[in-house]
């Protein structure tokens, strides 16, 4: 069977999500755990955006040694070779350059003629070729884009260096039959293409993003675009696992194979869930918490007989737990350790050892740590690990007939000590008031949610806030037994993702 590559985006069209930004630890943990998926190609940013995302792609490179690692850059000298500095130290780099070939783009944002564009397209694939063979070049908009300029575009592109020519539906217009005709027409009018891989770029504006992938593999593509739990740009990008799993499961009719560890298609999206703040809908295809949950007693009659009569893919198959493992007080460093690779995580020492006193003080509380706890825990752990401002103390006073109070103590970014006490309506607004006299970001909060990890009395309380700041929005995330508690991290967490944002801009 042929294969089809997997070119994995999440750490970079994943994170530019609306809400999403992962610090430089959350980004390495999501690339390691890549690896380990047997995804061929990661893209871990886009260096020339910010100085973060730059030092995160070359930490990518530096670390993580057998897949591609690709940086993405617009078709700007500049941007160029910014990617291949963050790059250059990786065992197998790829230049990724974009640049936008529909004339809705051409004339309302590039202002540019056709003829500027291909010499553009042309020029810049070619010093990307300069500093490495591995070059690939994406026609932004491509789907709508005349066909016979973007058959133009390809042909030079892959003349000047292109080994990897992808196809994106940025916008997620396309519909099925006509991306692959699309793909079948590039097949049929490129004259070179046969010394490029084709790959495909879709987004999920119509809900058909998988559909469009899998139609144009169909139709002769080779790599395909894509981010697990189907996270990125607006509606997100074709979800991985999806694309996956239905090559997987309708072998019979791709004939198609990937080098993707299916085993650990769960434990990744978990981990992906976890660490950007984006939950995974219930029903979601392959890894949402109901995808092998038979409610109705007819479907549940069936599988206890055979599960063949509803069920079209084992969950052992996608790594879906077959049992809940719990650990406890007595656990010890070994037992914890295990869990937490077996949950994804590859933490340094200095992390292991915060996670493994964070894991005891759980213990301490709670009978039975579940692997749910696990990963709150850890993914709490891993926010903490770059903050700006870190939460050193808290205390709250609230209840009938009580003005609720909060004084919280910050750490801030010169390691000094930052004391405020303040009133409000309720125990979170206290402590919220406080938080910004320090922090000093004018925000708006929009949403503010808390749920619990687990059942029980004893169970860890998250908490999911999103915070608007100059029309950008940014996620924060806070776990603890403590309801308050939680919901002063998730706001920090929200603050430290903004306040990055802003010393970023400031640099750059
Ligand atoms: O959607 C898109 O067009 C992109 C390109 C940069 C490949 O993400
Ligand atoms: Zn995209």
């Amino acid at each position: 069977m042929e294969k089809v590559l997997i070119f994995d985006t999440t750490l970079r069209d994943g994170e530019q999500a609306a809400g999403g930004m992962l610090n430089i630890e959350e980004k390495l943990e999501i690339a390691r755990q890549l690896d380990k998926l047997g995804v061929d190609i990661i893209e871990a940013g886009f260096p020339i955006s910010s100085t973060g995302d730059f030092e995160a792609v070359q930490r990518i490179a530096k670390e993580v040694r057998r897949p591609i690692i690709c940086a993405l850059c617009h078709a700007q000298a500049q941007a160029v070779d910014a990617a291949w500095e963050a790059i250059k130290d990786a065992e197998h780099p790829r230049i990724h350059v974009f640049l936008a070939s529909s004339d809705i783009h051409l004339l309302h944002q590039l202002r540019k003629s056709r003829e500027e564009v291909l010499e553009r397209a042309r020029d810049m694939v070619a010093r990307a070729k300069a500093h490495t063979e591995d070059v690939e070049f994406s026609p932004m908009d491509a789907t709508r884009s005349a066909p016979e300029f973007l058959y133009q575009v390809l042909e030079a592109t892959i003349e000047a260096g292109a080994t990897t020519i992808n196809i994106p539906d940025t916008v997620g217009y396309a519909v099925p039959q006509e991306f692959g005709d699309l793909i079948e027409g590039i097949l049929h009018n490129v004259p070179n293409i046969h010394k490029a891989v084709l790959s495909v770029h879709c987004h999920n504006d119509l809900g058909l993003a998988v559909a469009n992938s899998l139609e144009a593999v169909r139709r002769g593509a080779r790599q395909v675009e894509c981010t697990i739990n189907g996270i990125g740009e607006r509606a997100g990008n074709a979800a991985m696992e999806e694309i996956v799993m239905a090559l997987d499961t309708r072998k019979d009719r791709y004939h198609l194979t990937t080098d993707i560890d299916t085993t650990q298609i769960y434990k990744t999206s978990r981990l992906v869930s976890e660490l950007t703040g984006f939950p995974v809908q219930p029903n979601k295809a392959v890894v949402g918490a109901n995808a092998f949950r038979h409610e109705s007693g007819i479907h549940q009659d069936g599988v206890i007989k055979a599960p063949v009569t509803f069920e079209i893919m084992d969950p052992r198959r996608v790594g879906v737990p077959a049992s809940v493992l719990t650990l406890g007080k007595l656990s010890g460093r070994h037992a914890f350790r295990d869990r937490l690779a077996e949950l994804g995580y590859t933490l340094d020492d200095a992390a292991f050892a915060r996670a493994f006193a964070a894991f005891k003080e759980l213990a301490d509380k709670k009978k039975e740590v579940t692997d749910r706890d696990i990963e709150s825990l850890v993914a709490q752990e891993l926010r903490t690990s770059s903050e700006i401002f870190h939460l050193e103390h808290m205390q709250v006073s609230c209840g009938s007939h009580t003005v609720p109070t909060a004084t919280v103590k910050l750490k801030g970014p010169g390691g000094e000590m930052l004391i405020q006490a303040a009133m409000g309506d309720g125990p979170v607004d206290a402590v919220y008031r406080a938080i910004d006299s320090l922090v000093g970001l004018p925000n708006k909060l929009v949403e503010f949610t808390i749920k619990s990890v687990t059942g029980g009395i004893d169970a860890i309380g998250e908490v999911l806030v999103r915070i608007e700041s100059e029309g950008r929005t940014f996620a924060g995330r806070g776990a603890s037994t403590d309801i308050i508690l939680a919901s002063a991290k998730a706001y920090l967490n929200a603050l430290n993702r903004l306040a990055v944002a802003v010393k970023a801009a400031e640099s750059d």
